[in-house]
């Protein structure tokens, strides 16, 4: 398994390998996709103190996955880890748990102690669920309908330790 090359810092292009990214996964509704695109270029105008924080991984110089994350207003020690996603050429190699690793590894340098994730309860999420829970996070509350009729979301806390 390679290892990745991570960076904070985003670039103009980052924009574009974000929506190019969401859209390849089939993941993610057009309006996700430009959502996603678009807390970089707000990241990209306001700057780290702005709270989205990010980690861009690199396989050979090839982008391959992000994370974008950031402190939850309001809470102690809380983080939310608003995105991650890999290239689904490049899935089921390791990569993901990289990432969170090493996004795990800038929390907790920030004094963050505990990571929450949000996702459906549907069918196509079951990967995305196995890999929270494969990678230490437990089901902490399910909120009925929330997305649709018959799509919870599904509330994942991972408590951090050094
Ligand atoms: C979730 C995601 C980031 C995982 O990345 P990845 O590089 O494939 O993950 P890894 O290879 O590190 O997998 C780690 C573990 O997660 C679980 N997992 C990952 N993909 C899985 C799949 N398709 N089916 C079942 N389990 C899966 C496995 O337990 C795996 O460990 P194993 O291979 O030893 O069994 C990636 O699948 C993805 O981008 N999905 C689409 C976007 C998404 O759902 N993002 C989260 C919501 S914002």
């Amino acid at each position: 398994m390679d290892d990745l090359k991570f960076r904070e810092e985003p670039c103009a292009e980052d924009v574009g390998r974000v929506a190019r990214l969401l859209s390849r996964t089939r993941f993610f509704t057009a309006e996700e996709e430009e959502i996603g695109a678009s807390l970089v270029t707000e990241r990209l105008r306001e700057g780290a103190r702005w709270g989205y924080l990010f980690l861009f991984a690199e396989s050979q110089d090839t982008f391959v996955g992000y994370t974008c994350y950031g402190p939850i207003p309001g809470t102690l020690d809380g983080y939310d880890l608003y995105w991650i996603a890999v290239d689904p050429d490049s899935q089921r190699g390791g990569f993901g748990r990289q990432l969170l690793a090493a996004t795990e590894r800038k929390v907790l340098e920030l004094g963050g102690k505990r990571l929450y994730a949000e996702t459906s309860s549907t069918a196509q999420y079951q990967p995305t669920r196995s890999f929270y829970e494969r990678n230490g996070f437990f089901l902490e509350g399910r909120l009925a309908d929330y997305y649709a009729p018959a799509d919870d979301k599904m509330l994942y806390t991972k408590i951090l330790v050094r």
